[in-house]
This record gives structure tokens, sequence and C-alpha cells, in this order.
């Protein structure tokens, strides 16, 4: 089965667009919501969370493991792959920096994420390096391509949990964090949090139409059915019932009645388990 880790209810979004366009792959899901949000925290507290919640998954059986999350791959992926070069770790941040360069048409690129993947800048170098990659120094695209403005956005987590998506004081506190974004005359904008494509809507209608707008979980999907077409090997140790489960370290009840929010669909109470991962401050 294919495993997808995320701090809490946010990576549903990638399950959401996975089981449209692979939904005869068994899917078992993670979500630490007894530690999220992450985006706040440390990058060694993220770096430890990620590594056990990725561990539990390899343990329940996964063949694979998808970090969702836009926050623990910025902090954890790189750390995880070279501990555990045998295990398959995918993150979300290179997926969406692949699809804001296809999709851009004056490299102008604008990232909007927690404070975490701001700060650690991974989108910035995931973005330079795939440039360099793709343009030839001496093409004129690759000096332009690309501008890349970025902002935190700490408040829109809480907001998108308490279902206030159209709400004016979250239109107000939107505004106000896509002012940098605007004023930079981004066309291309990557939603680089798990939350935030349940403002899809609203980050449109003031970014207006001409600006392309990312998110992040379809990108890690699409970019998904591509490597499994390049890795047979891999993609042959995916167990296909069409089944999809639940883990998450916190109540049960509510990551149902958040999860279905994010899903789109009813998660029912058979599907989702309680599990404990190590304590928040472990004894000494
Ligand atoms: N899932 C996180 C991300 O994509 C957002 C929620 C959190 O801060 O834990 O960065």
């Amino acid at each position: 089965m294919i495993g997808i880790f995320d701090s809490g209810f946010g990576g549903l979004t990638t399950v959401r667009e996975l089981r449209r366009i692979l939904p005869q792959y068994d899917i078992l899901f993670l979500g630490d919501s007894a530690r999220t949000p992450y985006g706040s925290r440390s990058t060694s507290a993220v770096t430890r969370f990620t590594e056990e919640g990725v561990q539990r998954l390899f343990a329940e059986g996964a063949k694979i493991v998808l970090v969702a999350c836009n926050t623990a791959s910025a902090d954890a992926l790189r750390y995880l792959q070279s501990k555990y070069p045998h295990q398959k770790t995918l993150g979300v941040l290179i997926p969406a920096a692949e699809e804001a360069l296809a999709q851009t048409r004056f490299g102008r690129i604008g990232v909007l994420a927690t404070r975490g993947v701001v700060a650690s800048k991974n989108y910035e170098k995931e973005l330079n390096k795939l440039t360099s990659l793709l343009y030839h120094p001496a093409d004129t695209r690759a000096e332009q391509i690309p501008k890349i403005t970025s902002a935190p956005a700490p408040l829109l987590v809480p907001l998108v949990e308490e279902g206030w998506i159209k709400k004016p004081e979250t239109r107000m506190i939107l505004r106000k964090y896509l002012r940098p974004l605007k004023e930079a005359n981004i066309d291309t904008l990557i939603l680089g949090c798990t939350h935030y494509p349940l403002l899809l809507q609203e980050f449109q209608r003031k970014m207006g139409k001409q600006c392309v707008i990312i998110n992040s979980g379809v990108a890690q999907a699409r970019n998904f059915v591509n490597y499994l077409s390049r890795h047979r090997e891999i993609e042959q140790t995916l167990s296909q019932n069409g089944v999809c489960r639940f883990l998450t370290t916190d109540d049960a009840t509510r990551f149902r009645e958040l999860g279905s929010r994010f899903l789109g669909e009813t998660i029912s109470s058979k599907q989702i388990s309680h599990i404990e991962l190590l304590p928040v401050f472990p004894q000494k």
C-alpha cells in the first residue's frame, strides 16, 4: 500500500486527488493531529515527529510513503532519505515547484506557506535548482525564471480548521497576506500548505483569473503517477484493492468530522484508528 503522512488533516487534500486518479491502490494515511500544527515548530521537532510518523507507516506495511505536509517535507525529507536510503519517501516541494515552473508565463512565482516552510527557503532552492536543470545558461529564460516572492500565512491553518472559509475576517487576513505577492506581480502562486486548497476560490478571486494557482497536493499526486510509470519495481509491490484507511494520533471522532471536510467525502469510523506515537515531551 501507499503511505501518506501529514501533520494533521491537510494531507487529505493529497489523498483526495490520489484516489481520484489512482483509485485502485490501497492507501494508509497517518495524520499527527495530536501534535499539529507543525508550521510554527522548530526544524528539529518537525524532523523528529516526521521520522516517527513515516517509520510507523513503513512498519504498518507501506511500500512507499508520500510526505504530503509541506512543512515536514521542507524540514525532514532530506534527513529521512539519507538516514533510510532503502526506504522510498517522496516529498511535496519538488512536484509543486515543477508544476509552477511548467505553468509560469513570466517567471514571477509566489509561495504562500507556513512559517517553517518560508524559513527553510526550500521552495526557493528547489525552484532555482530545477531552473538550472531545465534551461541552458545561454537561454534568456534562465535569467528570468524564477523570481520568487515568499510570504508566511500562519493564521490560515486555524481558520481553515474552524471552517471559516467564507468569513469576512478570513478574506481580510488573506488580503493582507497576499499583498506582498500582489505587489511582486506574480503570475503563479504555489499554495505551500496542505490547508490552503480549501480556500482556493478566495485565492483565485484575490489574485485574479490570470494568476495560476498551484495546489501542492494535486501536483504531488500527479507527479506520483509519473513516478510509478518510471518505477515498475515499486508499482508491482503496491496492493490494489481500492481500500483507504486512516490513522490519527488524536481523537478519532474529531478526525472523522474534520477529515471528511478535507477529503470531500465521509470517513467512516471503521476506517479510522487512533494510534500513539512518542509523547511530545519525552520523559528523561
Ligand atoms: N500540513 C502542514 C503543511 O502543509 C500545515 C499544517 C501544520 O502547520 O501542521 O505545511
